[in-house]
């Protein structure tokens, strides 16, 4: 009977060691380089992270913290991204202050960083609450409204107008159709200088033109020089994607790497390398755990007989 605090002592321990070995095997089987990022799926050219995705798509792009947001960054802020069209190299960003028809709402500038490899895509650009009247807006003395857009009607029937100080169905003359958009030498929409204080930013009309609660909202984007990234990569990233793995790269140079698992990177695709002495080294990474782990338990077991 005097024994059985110290037998307690020893499950308690051994409880522990198998609980942190456990999250420890768990952990060790996600990848560096995440396929998902909240819902999005991340393949090259993105990446969720330094080492993922194309060198040139970081640190503008990287997954949040959390894990649960794909995010652009540039000297403006971070944007989520909530879709990328892999097949026409373009994204869309929600900045979380431009305007929309269910919410209205000042705007700081949105721009692009110059050294990314990013550029505005389609999108077309409603900038609001602007000193009236609209149609003597320019750059240069270029106008740069188009004054002829029915969208500018459309959008100020939104309630949410109110959210920008504006009366309900407010004159649209404070209000500006500017598409194609450009940014300023900053890389920027510089709304102070256009005399206006926020935008909202269409990417569709989704097939209701007249009904603003029903466009897609959206800064669509697309990656400069239109294919994503060179012939050769391209090639090599195909095949490792193919065989389960990752794209990224690794220093010194930034040379191409097939991320397999978190103990291994090749620089041809995972099916190659397995071929090669994988069962060795995952024989080792998953065997390392478990003998720990029944050597804690015989250990304890010695401790109870001991005792
Ligand atoms: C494999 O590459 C990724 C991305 O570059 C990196 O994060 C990871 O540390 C590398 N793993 C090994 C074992 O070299």
């Amino acid at each position: 009977m005097e024994n059985l605090p110290s037998f307690n002592i020893i499950i308690i321990l051994l409880f522990c060691y198998v609980t942190q070995s456990i999250l420890w095997q768990t952990s060790a089987q996600d990848l560096p380089c995440r396929t998902t990022c909240g819902s999005i799926q991340v393949k090259y050219p993105f990446g969720s992270g330094h080492g993922c995705g194309s060198p040139g798509f970081h640190p503008y792009i990287a997954c949040s913290p959390e894990g649960d947001q794909l995010l652009l960054t540039t000297h403006t802020g971070s944007y989520p991204i909530t879709s990328i069209s892999y097949t026409t190299s373009t994204f869309i960003i929600t900045p979380p202050h431009m305007s929309t028809c269910t919410s209205m709402q000042q705007s700081p500038n949105l721009g692009l960083d110059w050294a990314s490899p990013f550029q505005l895509g389609s999108s077309t650009f409603l900038l609001l609450l602007c000193t009236p009247p609209t149609s003597s807006l320019n750059i240069k003395g270029s106008p740069v409204c188009d004054t002829s857009s029915y969208l500018c009607a459309s959008i100020y029937t939104c309630p949410s107008v109110i959210g920008l100080g504006l009366p309900l169905f407010p004159p649209t003359n404070t209000c500006c159709v500017y598409s194609p958009a450009n940014f300023n030498s900053k890389g920027e929409l510089d709304l102070q200088k256009l005399n206006c204080m926020g935008y909202a930013s269409v990417v569709s009309l989704q097939e209701h033109p007249t009904d603003p609660s029903q466009w897609q909202y959206g800064v669509e984007l697309k990656s400069r020089g239109g294919a994503l990234d060179d012939y050769y990569v391209d090639n090599k990233c195909n095949t490792c994607e193919i065989s389960g793995g990752v794209c990224g790269y690794a220093p010194p140079v930034n040379s191409f790497v097939c991320v397999c698992s978190d103990t291994i990177n090749t620089t041809m695709d995972c099916n190659t390398r397995s071929l090669q002495n994988q069962p060795e080294l995952a024989w080792n990474s998953v065997s390392l755990p478990s003998r720990k782990l029944w050597m804690g338990f015989l250990g304890g077991l010695v401790f109870v007989g001991a005792a």
